[in-house]
């Protein structure tokens, strides 16, 4: 028996999201027209002998509760959402939660951070593990070394791929091999937090005992029931023979800003190829709009068969498309309407906006810069023959004039 935990954070963690994150908890956000934290969680169903997925957080739980009960249904695997009064760590959160993940009585425990893009490989890991016969693996991949400093660098034995050292952001370059936030652990994973929350409290003992005031600094720091996995578990277990490596070959990414939503979303669409081929749109004659590449367009949406529509779109329920509109690279959420000859390039176009005939919006499509792409926040409207470029709109607003690299409160 298998357990599939997901780690979904909470309401501080996803302020970079603004203003998407002001409706909607950031693992919610839709990429590819499915709720970020879909894609993992679908790709659990590739797990034998899966018993239940746990989705642990803190944002209230009312919300998850629908996109949890809808899941559970379509999976006929259960899910649940299990609520931390306040952030443990990713390693406390699991923690917490041990009675109910011990009670399926798993063999096994996968681990996912819910923000990130990948083809998940997990029953290819699950294989690699049980053939390490240690306590866990993780998924790593080779990064370029100017990017390797903003995750876990590691290294890993060539031969027996081993974990044997773990670094959390170094500041100096130590390995171009980093942690993926994919891992699979047996129940042992459990004594060694207990473990370590136990050195930690001796360790403040000690300080107790040598300086009032560095145990103070210490507290400050960090509570005591407040624990990370990438550094209090796995940079002490590396070099132990406990903890060893998958490297994937395919994509990853992390998806911490709206541009690399963006960037995944097309990412997963194209996954789609593999996993859920039926999502995907395609052109059907002069009836239908014209697709070019990879678009998920959801069945209640209305898209004008004169309307060119791709690559890498992604277009959510009771959305309106007009006649002559293009749009490229984009996420269109929940009931916006498009009318005629819009152009949307480079975008995410929130809840119920509006994007009037002949405008323009557009970004320049730098998926890594703040104002690389254009996001419209919900209930936007932009005026008929409006150019926005390279920019963010808070909710609310209605844009008669052109607006070129701003942020508009
Ligand atoms: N439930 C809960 N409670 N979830 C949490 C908490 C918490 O207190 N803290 C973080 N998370 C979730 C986040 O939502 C995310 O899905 C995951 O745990 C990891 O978040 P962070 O601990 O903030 O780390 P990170 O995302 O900056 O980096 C981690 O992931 C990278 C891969 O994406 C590290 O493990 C890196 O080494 C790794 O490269």
């Amino acid at each position: 028996r298998i357990v599939a935990v997901i780690m979904v954070g909470g309401p501080t963690k996803g302020t970079r999201f603004r203003p998407l994150s002001f409706n909607v908890p950031k693992p919610l956000i839709p990429l590819a027209g499915q709720p970020m934290v879909h894609h993992p969680i679908s790709a659990c169903r590739r797990i034998p002998n899966l018993t239940q997925i746990y989705l642990i957080g803190f944002y209230e739980e009312r919300e998850f509760a629908l996109y949890v009960s809808a899941i559970s249904n379509e999976l006929r695997v259960p899910v649940r959402y299990l609520r931390e009064d306040r952030p443990h760590g990713s390693a406390g959160g699991l923690y917490n939660f041990r009675d109910y993940i011990m009670d399926e009585n798993p063999s096994h425990i996968f681990l996912l951070n819910c923000d990130v893009c990948c083809s998940f490989p997990l029953p290819e890991m699950l294989d690699a593990h049980k053939g390490y016969g240690g306590m866990g693996t993780l998924l790593v991949i080779k990064v370029s070394a100017e990017s390797a400093n903003q995750f876990g660098e590691l290294v890993a034995d060539p031969q027996t791929n081993e974990l044997l050292h773990y670094t959390e952001k170094p500041e100096t370059f130590v390995s171009d091999l980093i942690n993926c936030g994919v891992y699979i652990f047996t129940p042992d994973i459990f004594r060694a937090i207990q473990d370590s929350f136990t050195q930690r409290k001796d360790r403040a003992n000690l300080r107790r005992v040598s300086s009032f005031e560095a145990l103070q600094s210490a507290t400050k720091v960090l509570p005591a029931d407040y624990l990370r996995l990438d550094q209090d578990i796995l940079s002490p277990l590396a070099g132990k023979k406990v903890l060893y490596t998958y490297e994937t070959r395919d994509f990853w990414e992390q998806i911490k800003t709206p541009g690399m939503s963006l960037k995944c979303s097309g990412l997963f669409l194209a996954q789609f190829h593999h996993t859920s081929p039926h999502l995907l749109a395609e052109s059907k004659g002069s009836r239908s709009a014209t697709i070019i590449g990879d678009v998920y367009i959801h069945p209640s949406a209305k898209v004008h068969p004169t309307a060119k529509i791709g690559p890498n779109v992604s277009i959510s329920a009771n959305a309106r498309i007009g006649a002559g509109a293009r749009l490229v690279s984009c996420i269109i959420l929940d009931d916006v309407d498009i009318k005629e000859h819009a152009m949307v390039i480079h975008s995410i176009v929130g809840w119920r906006s509006s994007i009037g005939k002949w405008s323009r919006v557009q970004g320049g499509g730098d998926y890594n810069t703040k104002l690389g792409i254009t996001i419209l926040g919900e209930s936007v409207a932009v005026d008929d023959e409006v150019v926005v470029i390279d920019s963010i709109i808070l909710p609310n607003k209605t844009l008669t004039v052109r607006v070129q690299e701003e942020i508009i409160l």
